[in-house]
C-alpha cells in the first residue's frame, strides 16, 4: 500500500483529492499537509494532517521521514490571474515547492505528482489539437513556472530516477472548494451564481475556447497516472489530458436549458482575456489515452447536471 503526502491539501484540488485518496488508501495511508483554511469536514478527525509551509523543505522532510511517506502530491501553486501580479510569490511557490518536493523525493525515494497546466502553452502554440510535444513559450508567470516544473521533473527522473509523472489539467470545474484566482474560474462561478438565483458576469469574451474538466475526472488522472505501469510510459512531465472544450456561450446555454430564468452578461476582464486567448483552443490528448488509458467520464451534459445538483444540495443545507 502506497504512503501518501498530499502538500497543499486544502485548495480547490486537495480538498477533493484528500477525500478520494484517503477513500482508495485507506486514512492511515494519507498525510493530509495544510497551510490555509478553509478546513473540509472531518479534515483532521479521518486521517493524520501536518502544517506544512511547501516553500519549507525542513517542513516537507520531517514529514515523509515521519510517516514513511513513498508519493508525494504536490498541490501548491498560485493561479494564473493572481500570479501575474505577485509574479515573486508565483515563482517562490510555484518552482519552490517542486524543487523541496523533488529534493525529498530524491532522498527519501518518492514518487512525484505535480500539476502541470494548460498554461504551459503560449500564442506561438498551435492552438487546435495542441499536440503533447510542441512549442511552449507562456507568456504568463504562471506559466513559466509550470514549463519550469514539467522540465525540471522530468531531470529528476532522468538523473536520478525520482519518479515523476504529471497531467497538464485544463480548467477544472468542482463544487467543494472554490478556485483562487485562475483564468478558467468563469467555468465555476457560473453555476453558483446560477444555483443562487443571481445574473453572473462573465470576465470572458464569447467565442473563447479554454479546455475544461469536471473535478472527478481530474482525480482520476492524477492517481491512474501515478498508478500506471511504467513500462508503457513514454511520456512523463506532463500529459496533455482533457475532456470539453467550452467558451461561455455553451455553459450559459447547458446551464439555461435546466434554470430557463438565469441571466449572463459580460463584464471582460482584460488580464483574464489576454490570458485564455493566448491558451490552446483544445488539446490532443492521445498520448494519455494511449499510454496509461486515459479516458474522461464527464461531459458538458453529465457535469452540468451534476454541478447543479450537489450546488442545490448545498443550498438547502445552509437555509435548513
Ligand atoms: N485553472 C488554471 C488557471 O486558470 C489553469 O491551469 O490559472
Amino acid at each position: 500500500m502506497k504512503k501518501i503526502l498530499i502538500v497543499g491539501s486544502t485548495g480547490q484540488i486537495g480538498s477533493e483529492l484528500s477525500v478520494k485518496l484517503r477513500s482508495l488508501y485507506g486514512n492511515d495511508n494519507v498525510v493530509c499537509g495544510y497551510y490555509t483554511p478553509p478546513f473540509p469536514e472531518g479534515f483532521f478527525e479521518q486521517g493524520s494532517t501536518e502544517k506544512i509551509d511547501a516553500t519549507n523543505i525542513e517542513e516537507i522532510a520531517q514529514t515523509v521521514k515521519k510517516y514513511h511517506i513513498d508519493t508525494i502530491y504536490n498541490l501548491a501553486a498560485i493561479l494564473s490571474v493572481v500570479a501575474e501580479k505577485n509574479p515573486d510569490l508565483a515563482w517562490n511557490v510555484g518552482v519552490g515547492s517542486l524543487r523541496n518536493c523533488l529534493d525529498v523525493a530524491r532522498e527519501y525515494r518518492c514518487a512525484v505528482c505535480t500539476p502541470s497546466s494548460i498554461g504551459v502553452f503560449g500564442p506561438a502554440t498551435p492552438k487546435d489539437l495542441t499536440p503533447q510535444d510542441t512549442i511552449q513559450r507562456p507568456k504568463t508567470i504562471y506559466g513559466i513556472t509550470k514549463v519550469v516544473g514539467e522540465l525540471i521533473s522530468d531531470y529528476y527522473f532522468d538523473h536520478w530516477q525520482v519518479d515523476t509523472r504529471s497531467v497538464r489539467l485544463p480548467g477544472i470545474i468542482s463544487n467543494v472548494t472554490l478556485p483562487g484566482g485562475g483564468t478558467t474560474d468563469y467555468a465555476v462561478e457560473i453555476f453558483y451564481k446560477a444555483v443562487a438565483g443571481e445574473k453572473f458576469s462573465c470576465p470572458i469574451k464569447a467565442g473563447t475556447f479554454m479546455d475544461m474538466m469536471y473535478m472527478p475526472d481530474a482525480l482520476d488522472a492524477m492517481i491512474n497516472l501515478m498508478e500506471a505501469d511504467p513500462g508503457r510510459l513514454i511520456h512523463r512531465n506532463a500529459f496533455n489530458v482533457t475532456s470539453m472544450s467550452l467558451e461561455p456561450e455553451m455553459l450559459y446555454a447547458a446551464i439555461r436549458q435546466r434554470i430557463p430564468e438565469f441571466r449572463m452578461e459580460y463584464a471582460v476582464s482584460e488580464l483574464k482575456q489576454s490570458i485564455a486567448e493566448s491558451w490552446p483552443n483544445v488539446l490532443d490528448d492521445s498520448c494519455a489515452r494511449n499510454e496509461w488509458d486515459w479516458n474522461p467520464k464527464f461531459d458538458l451534459e453529465k457535469m452540468t447536471d451534476d454541478m447543479i445538483r450537489v450546488l442545490r444540495q448545498k443550498k438547502s443545507k445552509v437555509n435548513e
